[in-house]
């Protein structure tokens, strides 16, 4: 048998949500009346210019897509303000997350990051053969001093998610500069913003103000959450056009397809969607920790379109319980987290059927 490059061996796949079909085949259930609140999806599904443009395109799909993704890159540079050498585009953001880790890890460096940080951090250092640094959270979050003292002069990444991916902590905007100012700029700091649209508050960080500053910033986006593009794997990151060169000489010369890229760039023009996202995700948040404190459970203090919940002892059955229900949540074991499961915000009716089930469960 032929063998794998050896760190292979000590990665597990990444689990993802369960999809639909699979729990209805399992379970025999109709599913229609399947609920997924898994994989932080918008309920929303995504815009109507969104469903419009690719229908309008689909006649162009024997062509091979724009290798430069031209047209999406010239509309995120005006609508960041940025020039398009600062912008390099993925299929999803986790595509961006591989190339980093190829470009800039391998053996002999590390990564850092905090416990609890969004898995794939951990895949992509341990697959390019570097060796990770984790660092412990205070209270589930990332401790950004922490952080900072654990790179050692073999570290060439540090990996950030604002807010974190699956605990939904968060951190400001003076935090953050107060980090960044002090890394050697021979570190490359990826702050990871997939749910950014989510967040609503004053002081917000604004790390593209910070881009003109340092040269070792790479700041994530994706349309897969507020823009509700999830199965069309499209997401970009903004840095300094160095860092954006290196990635595109390893990045895959189609790696972002004809219809994610026509409608990322739909979906970029309604920005009322996005704000409606957010809006109806900040009162289903509401709306699910009120309810679930009710009945007796602690949920993390959440920024993004999800929360995990603690159910101590009663994780799995209660998982287990979900799905019988026709409702599917996320199991946090993988995480180290075994008496947690993830629950994305959704609509109103949706929320409410959740709460409903728990309470005859529990
Ligand atoms: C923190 C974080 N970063 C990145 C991603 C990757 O998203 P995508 O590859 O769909 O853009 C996710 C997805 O769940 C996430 O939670």
């Amino acid at each position: 048998m032929i063998k794998s490059n050896p760190q292979i061996n000590n990665l597990a796949p990444y689990q993802p949500g369960k999809p639909i079909a699979e729990l209805a085949r399992e379970l025999n259930l109709n599913p229609d009346n399947i609920i997924k609140v898994a994989s932080n999806e918008n309920p929303l599904g995504c815009s109507a210019l969104v469903t419009k443009a690719i229908a309008d395109n689909m006649a162009e799909i024997a062509r091979y897509p724009d290798g430069s993704s031209y047209e999406l890159k010239r509309a995120l540079a005006e609508f960041y303000q940025v020039s398009d050498a600062q912008i390099i585009l993925g299929n999803g953001s986790n595509d961006i997350l591989d190339l980093i880790a190829r470009t800039f890890l391998g053996e002999g460096s590390n990564a850092v990051f905090s416990q609890y940080a969004f898995i794939v951090y951990k895949l992509v250092t341990i697959a390019s053969g570097a060796k990770y640094i984790e660092t412990p959270a205070v209270n589930y979050a990332h401790d950004l001093s922490t952080i900072a003292s654990a790179i050692d002069e073999n570290t060439k990444v540090v990996f950030l998610a604002n807010p974190n991916n699956p605990t939904g902590s968060w951190f400001d905007h003076e935090q953050f500069a107060t980090f960044i100012a002090k890394i050697s700029s021979n570190v490359l700091v990826v702050l990871d913003e997939a749910y950014i649209e989510y967040v609503q508050n004053d002081n917000n960080v604004n790390a593209i103000s910070l881009l003109n500053q340092y040269s070792n910033l790479i700041i994530l986006r994706t349309f897969s959450k507020a823009y509700g593009l999830a199965g069309l794997r499209v997401g970009f990151a903004l840095a300094h056009p160095a860092i954006c060169d290196l990635l595109n000489r390893v990045r895959q010369p189609f790696n972002v397809n004809f219809l994610a890229q026509t409608a990322a760039l739909a979906a970029l023009h309604d920005q009322q969607f996005v704000a409606n996202s957010a809006n109806l995700n900040q009162r289903g948040m509401q709306q699910l920790v009120d309810g679930l404190t009710k009945l007796g459970f602690d949920c993390l203090p959440s920024k993004g379109n999800f929360i995990a919940v603690n159910f101590a002892d009663k994780a799995s059955s209660i998982d287990l319980a979900l799905q019988q229900h026709g409702i599917i949540v996320r199991p946090l074991a993988g995480y180290n987290m075994p008496n947690f499961l993830r629950i994305s915000i959704s609509t109103k009716a949706e929320n409410t059927q959740l709460l409903s089930a728990l309470a005859e469960i529990v």
